[in-house]
């Protein structure tokens, strides 16, 4: 059984030996109920950014404590400790060193208990997205620390796994799903550094909104807005869904202005009212103002099938649940739904689990829509074949506790 912690000095790399290296940089395995690695970095080059790495010898692992493999080689020629054993390779992050080349990196690797030969490597980037690796835990390239990571004999407290594995997991989870979805729609590449300006163009608008109309809370977040518009410019959808008015009709309609040809926008409401107070809104920012429907009459309607749809309708969670299957309905095999606030505690878990038992692909918008309240989205490719027997047979496994918590959207 592995004694923690685990301290084993860097050494300079394997393919890049000439970089300053201080005595005092190492890696730090411990387990103080979850796998923790630190890096610490001394001597360093100043200012500057290193990629953190993990190989893993001996082992098939697509993802290792919640990071995703990288590269994959089950039989490499330049294994020295470890002969002959396959290789995985995980980038677990970045450090930045400071003003004296001093830096430190730590990460959670929530692994399941078992033994696994790990050597951790620094690297800074090269053209071509290539890594050259310029410090390591040990000697040489396979000199790798063999530990034990014991079967979990004390749960994880709740707040442990509240405060450190969820979040580990979900920022994991995240990263990854960028990555899918840009390789399903490479229309997607440049998402983030449109967003980036679309933020600042939808601002002042969303500001006002959210002062004079609304709260910040029950709109859709500055960041799920200019992901929208960024969907909208991108993958040029004809017929949108705006399912829950407000901050999300004024970007699609925004949208509408522009695009040629013109998309057709329909935007829902379960309150009359407050369908009322998006017409006002629009109308005071010369955006069009068609074809805004109750849901009671969309439903009676018989719209058809759309391009895109957001799904961030009624206030209290326990409608939004209800009415979650119907939503996933309403678009097209293979265009999109967007469901906010995935992040919530019952809501989210159940439309997860809906959406894997209908098989519909679907990517976490985490690292593109979070904001400050925590809230972020989950993108959707829809599948025509779900029936809807499928899905109305998946009800939440527990019913939405009332609560003052349930009117926040
Ligand atoms: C989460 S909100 C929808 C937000 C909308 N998509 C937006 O971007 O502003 C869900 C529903 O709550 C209602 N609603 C909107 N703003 C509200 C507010 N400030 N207070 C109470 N209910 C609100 C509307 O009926 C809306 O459809």
């Amino acid at each position: 059984m592995t004694e923690y912690p685990v301290v084993r000095p860097l050494s300079r790399g394997w393919i890049i030996s000439s970089e300053p290296l201080g005595p005092e940089s190492k890696l730090t395995l411990n387990f103080p109920g979850c796998l923790r690695l630190r890096v610490k970095l001394t001597g360093a080059r100043p200012d500057t950014k290193y990629i953190i790495g993990l190989n893993a010898y001996g082992a098939d692992l697509p993802v290792l404590g919640g990071a995703r493999r990288l590269a994959f080689d089950p039989v490499p020629s330049l294994v020295g400790g470890l002969r002959g054993a396959a290789v995985s390779q995980y980038r677990l992050g970045t450090l930045r060193t400071g003003a004296i080349g001093k830096g430190r990196f730590k990460r959670w690797l929530p692994v399941e208990p078992g033994t696994y030969e790990l050597q951790a490597w620094v690297a800074t980037a090269a053209a071509g997205g290539l890594y050259q690796i310029c410090y390591q835990s040990g000697q040489r390239f396979g000199d790798a620390e063999r530990i034990t990571v014991p079967p979990y004999a004390v749960r994880p407290s709740p707040r442990l796994v509240q405060r450190v594995i969820r979040p580990v997991v979900e920022a994991a989870r995240a990263r990854a799903d960028l990555w899918r979805l840009t390789r399903r729609f490479p229309e997607l590449r440049r998402f983030r550094g449109l967003a980036a300006s679309c933020r600042e163009t939808l601002r002042p608008c969303r500001d006002e909104y959210v002062s004079t109309i609304s709260t910040d809370v029950m709109a859709i977040s500055l960041e799920l807005g200019a992901s929208l518009l960024v969907l909208c410019e991108l993958l040029k959808p004809q017929r949108i869904l705006d399912l829950g008015s407000g901050f999300s009709s004024v970007v699609f309609r925004r949208y509408m202005l522009d695009a040629r040809p013109e998309p057709a926008v329909c935007t829902v409401d379960d309150s009359p009212d407050w369908l009322e107070k998006t017409r006002g809104f629009l109308a005071s920012h010369s955006l069009p103002t068609s074809d805004l429907v109750t849901w009671d009459s969309f439903l009676q309607q018989g719209r058809g099938s759309f391009d895109l749809v957001l799904y961030d309708l009624f206030g209290p969670m326990q409608l939004r649940i209800a009415a979650l299957p119907r939503a996933l309905q309403l678009a097209r095999a293979g265009r999109i739904i967007v469901l906010d606030d995935i992040d919530r505690e019952i809501y989210g878990p159940y439309a997860r689990r809906l959406v894997k038992q209908s098989r519909m692909p679907s990517y976490s918008l985490r690292l593109l829509t979070r904001d400050s309240f925590g809230r972020y989205a989950l993108l959707i490719e829809a599948r025509q074949e779900v029936s809807a027997s499928t899905l109305l047979s998946s009800g939440p496994e527990r019913p939405a506790p009332a609560g003052p918590e349930d009117d926040d959207g």
